[in-house]
């Protein structure tokens, strides 16, 4: 990943930053967004090997690195997580909750496994990662970001389960604001629409009849680029976003204002082209 070398600033010097699912695509560019920013990372998630790579990377940006293979379904494995990141570093100021997974699949062909499945990554692997942290976390003054995607207010074909796991995500992330917020804890979620060079769109868009179709339908005719997505975490944990709480930032060229309508059908038109 080209992560770029030079520091933008150091405001989160002195701090440590936990990012579950923080070892590829979006998660790992927001570590590296928090690392140029003179942070502490801490990575999380089921792979030691791509744990051990990202650390290796984020060591050459981030004030100190270290991470954790854990499944964020298992609670005690959480935990342990957790545990480690204080451990290592004293203190959790800044924690990010983005594992996921995805995958196309009509309604009526999905187990109920596979819906399960996504649905205990994203949604209950979110508020086990909230949960288990929430006792350590610095306060006042701590931020979580929880990422979510359109797809929680955007209905798609083939998203049944992770439609449904994502808006779950956007109804934790809203009470857990109310209940932790006079605690001194900020709690929101970051809501991307499309977003280049990743994992997740490469498993939506597969092919490029089905990118060039996409495009059509977001009204600033690109996608997110990683570094945005990372400056805006960065920007809702820094002292700019200190009154955000309870907020999803929705970031998708403008895709959601045209309802679910334009995207659906778009994708859905290239699914059937390429079949
Ligand atoms: C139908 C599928 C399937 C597929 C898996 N399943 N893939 N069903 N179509 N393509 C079903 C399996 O058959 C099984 O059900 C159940 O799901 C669990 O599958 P496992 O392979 O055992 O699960 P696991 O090893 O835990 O892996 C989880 C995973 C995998 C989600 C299936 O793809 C994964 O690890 N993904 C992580 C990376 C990822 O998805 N990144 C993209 C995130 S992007 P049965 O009934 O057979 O037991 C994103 C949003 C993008 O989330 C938004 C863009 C706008
Ligand atoms: P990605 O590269 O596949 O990232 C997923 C990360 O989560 C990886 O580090 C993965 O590492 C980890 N992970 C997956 N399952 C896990 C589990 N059970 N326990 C712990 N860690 C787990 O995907 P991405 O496309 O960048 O997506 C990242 C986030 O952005 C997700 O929340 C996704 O829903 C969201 N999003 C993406 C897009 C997009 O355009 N790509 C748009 C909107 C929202 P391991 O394999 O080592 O576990």
């Amino acid at each position: 990943m080209n992560t770029g070398s030079t520091n933008v600033d150091d405001t989160f010097r002195e701090r440590t930053v936990f990012v579950a699912g923080g070892t590829s695509g979006i998660n790992l560019a927001i570590a590296h967004g928090f690392a140029r920013r003179g942070a502490r990372v801490f990575v999380m998630s089921r792979s030691q090997d791509k744990v051990d790579a990202a650390v290796a990377e984020l060591r050459g940006t981030a004030a100190a690195a270290a991470g954790y293979a854990a499944d964020v379904r298992d609670y005690a494995a959480v935990e342990a997580a957790i545990t480690a990141c204080r451990d290592t570093f004293g203190t959790i100021d800044v924690l990010v909750s983005g594992a996921a997974g995805n995958f196309v699949s009509p309604a009526a062909q999905l187990s109920a496994n596979g819906f399960r499945t996504v649905v205990d990554i994203d949604l209950v692997g979110t508020f086990h990662v909230c949960r288990a942290a929430y006792e350590h976390l610095t306060r006042p003054g701590a931020s979580i970001i929880n990422i979510s995607a359109t797809q929680a207010i955007n209905p798609m074909p083939g998203q049944a389960h992770v439609c449904a796991a994502k808006a779950g995500i956007d109804a934790l992330t809203k009470v857990l604001a109310i209940e932790w917020g006079p605690a001194g804890v900020r709690v929101n979620a970051i809501a991307p629409g499309p977003v280049d060079e990743t994992e997740g769109m490469a498993r939506l868009t597969p092919t490029a009849a089905h990118r060039d179709r996409v495009l059509q339908a977001i009204p600033l005719r690109r996608y997110a680029r990683l570094q945005e997505i990372a400056d805006t975490a960065a920007f809702l944990s820094g002292p700019a976003g200190a009154n955000f709480n309870g907020a999803v930032l929705v970031c998708d060229g403008g895709q959601s204002t045209l309802g679910s309508g334009a995207f659906a059908a778009a994708w859905a038109e290239a699914e059937a082209a390429s079949t």
